[in-house]
């Protein structure tokens, strides 16, 4: 694959995303509208790799990240053209250049509309929709269902005791994600017969929280482990992207004062990614859309 790119007049080359400044790669994402702080960015680097496309002298036109798991898995996001260069061969570029850098692993994404028939001819095949909801939290929360179990916080340092339950919702093992995660997030569990059996987290993101990663075995569960953070985000903006479109835990977003504003659809390459079973944990609240 070609080492260098040229578009219009640029030539532009691969470089680790490690190497410029946050400053550039916030331009790159408000850009393009979207929420990201350089908070955010340093967190995606130290939870991933990536690259960014630049010119001779240093412009960063582009980015794409992955977020490997293991040697057999990895979730791909931020790829991002800068508007004045798009539709001249820089994304598929950017993606061919993760392609040869994620070594055969199969791979996970959630694609834009603008992205979608890239992605298509890539390779990558639909799975679902992710729905977001965001929005300020209302001040009042709906009835819940009764709970069955306890719910308690857990501290970051105490993370392994989700790393079982995660990787049977995720479908592989992601413990230092979580580890990285967990260090900045309030997170709950909730405890039934001993056992745990769901766990959520609420971290900031963007403008303002994201309650996710949100795993449970059923909508009662993460209701409750979502409605936990939701009264502590009373009056502030809050986002929860889902694969839930309707039902009781969509409902629980809507009457808390969230709006469902947008959607990207999840895509893999290779080995199916999603494998929902009843009754076994699964992921109602992703931890991010480029982390899934
Ligand atoms: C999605 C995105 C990364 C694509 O980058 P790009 O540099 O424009 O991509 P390319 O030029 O390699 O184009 C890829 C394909 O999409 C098509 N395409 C790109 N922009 C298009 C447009 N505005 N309308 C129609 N087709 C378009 C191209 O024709 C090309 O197809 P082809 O190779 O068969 O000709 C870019 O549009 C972008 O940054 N969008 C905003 C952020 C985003 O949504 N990122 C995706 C996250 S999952």
């Amino acid at each position: 694959m070609g080492r260098t790119v040229r578009v219009k007049s640029f030539e532009l080359a691969a470089k680790d995303i490690n190497e410029v400044d946050v400053k550039l790669l916030h331009a790159l994402s408000i850009g393009v509208g979207w929420p990201h702080r350089p908070k955010d960015w340093n967190f995606l680097r130290r939870a991933g790799h990536g690259i960014v496309a630049v010119d001779g002298i240093g412009r960063v036109f582009g980015s794409a990240m992955w977020f490997p798991h293991g040697r057999e898995f990895a979730t791909i996001g931020l790829v991002i053209t800068s508007p004045r260069t798009q539709a001249q061969g820089t994304g598929r570029w950017l993606m061919e250049q993760v392609f040869e850098r994620c070594g055969g692993r199969n791979l996970s994404l959630n694609s834009t509309d603008a992205a979608y028939h890239l992605y298509l001819s890539l390779g990558f095949t639909k799975e679902a929709v992710v729905y977001l909801w965001q929005g300020e939290v209302a001040s009042s929360l709906p009835a819940v269902p009764v709970l069955d179990g306890e719910l308690h916080s857990l501290s970051a340092e105490n993370i392994e005791e989700i790393a079982a339950l995660d990787e049977r919702a995720f479908g592989t093992n992601r413990q230092k994600l979580l580890a990285l995660l967990a260090e900045g997030a309030s997170i709950c569990v909730l405890r039934r017969g001993g056992e745990t059996v769901g766990y959520s987290m609420n971290r900031e993101f963007g403008r303002g929280h994201v309650i996710g990663p949100i795993v449970a075995n059923n909508d009662c569960d993460a209701i409750h482990l979502t409605a936990v953070h939701l009264r502590d985000l009373a009056g502030r903006f809050a986002r929860v992207d889902t694969r839930e479109q309707t039902g009781p835990f969509a409902d629980l977003l809507q009457q808390s004062g969230l709006a469902m504003s947008e959607t990207v659809t999840t895509m893999s390459k290779g080995r199916r990614f999603l494998n929902r079973k009843e009754n076994e944990p699964w992921v109602y609240g992703l931890a991010g859309h480029a982390l899934s």
